[in-house]
């Protein structure tokens, strides 16, 4: 029987230790949990990292790995050296920010690229061993750019797709990358390369003709007699998960009477522009001396990344600011910001999506932003209003929300404002237009469209290239 064959860096779970203990919890990040679904309904295997599994004993491990098994997962171990310069220095240190418009988070020695294709080169053994010939493959992410190209060498006739959860940048930005022909080649070894966005799709086919001279009609390209494939999916949520009622928690967050709750739920993360989010609200309190005490806005910050320094500053300077303004605007008995560096239970986390009056998604860049689509959808009483960034790929597909330039502070203090003084029916009838999109094109479709693409014959199934 033919089988699915999911491969990203993290798996959807993850394993860690607590006293010698191995624990299994739900990876954070749009990735994780929105394949999630469509994979539980698949009777694929997944393959990817479970995490740090060394300081765990022999038993524990057994234990660790019985689990991984009974979950349809396939570990790919790495050891300390391999997460620092493949993990941390590379993908995160390099790659992220690049991919992200960011050009000043590169460190001045970008390392760890050698040590990024002997791991991409130790996924696909782990991919190939498990291989069995009308198997799909389908690759995510890019921390494995240069698998599909790797696994076309070694499995000329198999079906392979790769999806790219964060922006492919504009090719001016895609150039600057000491690296950039290889890891085109190496999405180009894929069949079928999905994108969030139009854009992404596009800025991609600029960097092919331009960095290495193909000529693409539309959307496909001929590449050593094989047609490869390129578009937007839009990835969507599990919109049955985020509708359901959810059982009151243990901790519940309920505003105050006439309060009005302003969320931000992200990974600690410097593509979430948090910072200026802040900024933004700080000004909503000063130029509207009315709405103090009537104001809170509760940022979730789930640790990402620790080790990655450009991470570590991060966090330091949000947690500053969160003190700075908090110093500022503070009374006896409020303090505006509240802030929780913490990961959430996926049920708590719908509660407070229905306990916000206006959630603020404002990254300045971000491949889609699932958080804004599980905040639409978890609101079933039809009411909130989602503020939103430009540069979030969501925001193609989101009109009804309010857009904001994260880059204008000022421009974002004003929508907060707007969003607050909205009128019911305004909300409603913005919210509506939000729910229809979200919960008919949910993460189950794009998986299908995707697969379905994939299968299709006309995306050419690789032809074994003549000798
Ligand atoms: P990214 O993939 O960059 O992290 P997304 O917004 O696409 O950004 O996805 C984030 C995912 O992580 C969402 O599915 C969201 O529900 C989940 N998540 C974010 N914050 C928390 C939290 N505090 N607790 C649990 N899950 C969270
Ligand atoms: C984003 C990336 C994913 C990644 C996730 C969490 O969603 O697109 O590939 O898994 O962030 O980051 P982490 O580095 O913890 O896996």
């Amino acid at each position: 029987m033919s089988r699915l064959l999911v491969v990203s860096n993290r798996l959807p779970v993850t394993v860690s230790a607590a006293q010698g203990e191995a624990i299994v919890t739900p990876s954070m990040g749009g990735l994780s949990t929105g394949l999630r679904g469509p994979f539980e309904r698949s009777q694929g295997l997944w393959i990817g990292w479970p995490g740090d599994l060394s300081k765990l004993d022999d038993a524990a491990r057994a234990g660790a790995m019985k689990e991984l098994e009974a979950l349809r997962t396939l570990p790919v171990e790495l050891t300390a050296d391999e997460l620092r310069q493949y993990y941390e220095e590379f993908a995160n240190g390099v790659l992220w920010p690049v991919f992200h418009y960011l050009l000043d988070r590169i460190p001045v020695h970008s390392g760890g690229w050698e040590m990024y294709r002997r791991v991409n080169a130790k996924f696909a053994a782990a991919v190939a061993a498990q291989y069995r010939p009308g198997d799909t493959i389908w690759v995510h992410d890019y921390q494995l750019l240069l698998l599909p190209g790797m696994l076309r060498e070694q499995l000329p006739g198999a079906r392979i797709g790769f999806f790219l959860h964060i922006p492919f940048p504009a090719s001016e930005v895609f150039r600057m990358l000491p690296w950039r022909e290889d890891v085109l080649q190496g999405m180009l070894g894929a069949d079928l390369i999905g994108f969030h966005t139009p854009s992404y799709a596009r800025n991609f086919a600029s960097a092919v003709v331009r960095l290495l001279g193909h000529e693409p009609i539309v959307d496909e390209l001929s590449v050593a007699g094989r047609k490869v494939r390129f578009r937007a999916f839009p990835m969507g949520i599990d919109t049955e998960t985020f509708t359901a009622k959810v059982p009151p928690s243990d901790e519940v967050f309920r505003p105050r009477p006439g309060e009005h709750l302003l969320l931000g739920v992200d990974r600690l993360d410097y593509t979430k522009g948090i910072r200026r989010r802040l900024s933004a609200v700080e000004r909503v309190l000063e130029r509207r001396p009315d709405l103090r005490g009537k104001l809170r806005m509760l940022q979730i910050a789930v640790p990402s990344r620790e080790k990655v320094t450009a991470y570590q500053d991060y966090r330091r300077r949000v947690e500053e600011m969160v003190g700075a303004i908090n110093g500022r605007c503070s009374t006896l008995t409020d303090a505006p910001i509240h802030y929780m560096y913490r990961g959430f239970p996926q049920e708590q986390l719908i509660e407070l999506y229905r306990a916000a009056s206006v959630m603020l998604v404002t990254p300045t860049r971000d491949g889609m932003n699932l958080v804004a689509k599980e905040f639409a959808a978890s609101r079933t009483d039809g009411d909130g209003v989602l503020v939103l960034s430009e540069f979030a790929g969501a925001a193609e597909e989101m009109p009804e929300a309010l857009q904001v330039n994260p880059f204008d502070v000022d421009g974002m203090a004003q929508a907060i404002e707007q969003a607050i003084d909205m009128s019911e029916g305004e909300r409603r009838t913005r919210m509506a237009g939000l729910r229809a999109r979200v919960l008919r094109f949910d993460v189950h479709r794009w998986a299908e469209d995707f697969l379905a693409a994939l299968a299709d014959d006309e995306t050419g199934a690789a032809v074994e290239p003549a000798p």
